[in-house]
C-alpha cells in the first residue's frame, strides 16, 4: 500500500490506497472518494471545488502541507509539512440549512473524542477550538455551499517553530504527550465520531450532541471576553438552542454571541 503518493492521488471507490482507510469504521465518511496531495493551497478550497463538480458526501481531502491554509475570521492557518492533520470532509446534511452551523460544534466534539482515545483530555473553547494545557491544538473552519458543507480541521500533531503570533498560544499533541501519535488512527477515529455526531444532529438537533459538547467545554461557566465583530465581557452562561453563546454581563444584561473570538480567563494566555 502506498502512502500519500506524490504528486497527486485522487481515489474513487474500490480498494483503499491509504492506511487510514483500512482503519475506517464509518458508513460514509472517507468512503466514496479521497483527494490526497502533498501540497494544496487549502484542503477546504479544493474540496469546495470538488463539491461543485459533484463530489459525493463523505469525500475527504488531505494535504501534507497547505500553502494558503484558511482559519476562522479571515485568518490564515499555519500548516507546515508533516506537522499536523490538515483535512476537510464533505457533508450534505439532512437538516434545515439554518442548523448547518451546528456542524462546527459537532466537528469539535468529534475531534475531541478522537484525541481522547490518545489518552488526552482536550477542552472545547466555544465554538470549536480544542485546547490542551492552555494551548490551542485544533481549529475548525466550516464553509457552506448551496447544498453542501465543507468541514475543515487543522490538528497540530508535532512541535516545531511557530510564527511569532502563535508562540505560547499553539501547541501540538506530541509536545504534550511526549510520544509519537499515529495520525491515521486519529483520522479514522475522527471520521467515525464525526459521522456519529452528524447522525445525532440530524435526528435530534443540537440536543443530540449538547451534553457531550458541554461536558468538554472550557467556556461555559467562565468569564470571557468577546472580540472581532461584537465586543463584550461577561460570564458564559449557556448555549442556546441555535448554538449561540449566552453571556451575562456585569450590568445584568444578557448578550447572544453568534460568532467572534472568545478569550476565556485562564485559557491560551488570557489571565487579565
Ligand atoms: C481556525 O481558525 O481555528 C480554523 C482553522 C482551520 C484549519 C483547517 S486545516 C484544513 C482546512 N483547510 C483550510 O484551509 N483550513 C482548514
Amino acid at each position: 500500500m502506498q502512502k500519500r503518493f506524490p504528486p497527486f492521488a485522487h481515489f474513487q471507490g474500490g480498494e483503499p490506497v491509504e492506511r487510514w482507510q483500512t482503519l475506517l469504521k464509518t458508513q460514509w465518511a472517507g468512503r466514496p472518494q479521497v483527494i490526497c496531495e502533498e501540497t494544496l493551497p487549502s484542503t477546504n478550497t479544493c474540496l469546495k471545488e470538488a463539491a461543485k463538480g459533484g463530489a459525493p458526501a463523505g469525500t475527504v481531502c488531505l494535504a501534507k502541507t497547505q500553502t494558503a491554509g484558511k482559519g476562522r475570521l479571515g485568518r490564515s492557518w499555519f500548516s507546515p509539512p508533516g506537522r499536523g492533520l490538515w483535512v476537510s470532509v464533505l457533508a450534505k446534511p439532512q437538516m434545515p440549512m439554518e442548523c448547518w452551523p451546528h456542524l462546527t460544534l459537532a466537528a469539535a466534539l468529534a475531534m475531541a473524542q478522537a484525541v481522547e482515545k490518545q489518552g488526552l483530555k482536550p477542552a472545547i473553547k466555544w465554538p470549536n477550538d480544542l485546547v490542551l494545557e492552555g494551548k490551542k491544538i485544533c481549529g475548525i473552519l466550516l464553509e457552506m455551499g448551496p447544498d453542501f458543507v465543507v468541514i475543515g480541521t487543522g490538528l497540530n500533531l508535532r512541535p516545531g517553530s511557530y510564527p511569532e503570533e502563535l508562540r505560547g498560544k499553539a501547541g501540538s499533541l506530541e509536545e504534550i504527550l511526549k510520544a509519537p501519535v499515529d495520525e491515521d488512527i486519529i483520522l479514522a477515529d475522527y471520521l467515525y465520531e464525526l459521522e456519529k455526531a452528524l447522525a445525532a444532529l440530524e435526528k435530534e438537533g443540537l440536543q443530540g450532541i449538547r451534553a457531550d459538547y458541554e461536558q468538554r467545554s472550557c467556556t461555559l461557566g467562565r468569564e470571557v471576553v468577546v472580540s472581532g465583530g461584537m465586543e463584550a465581557r461577561g460570564w458564559a452562561e449557556a448555549l442556546d438552542e441555535s448554538g449561540a453563546l449566552i453571556l451575562k454581563l456585569a450590568n445584568g444584561e444578557t448578550r447572544r454571541v453568534l460568532a467572534g473570538d472568545v478569550s476565556v480567563r485562564g485559557v491560551m494566555g488570557y489571565a487579565e
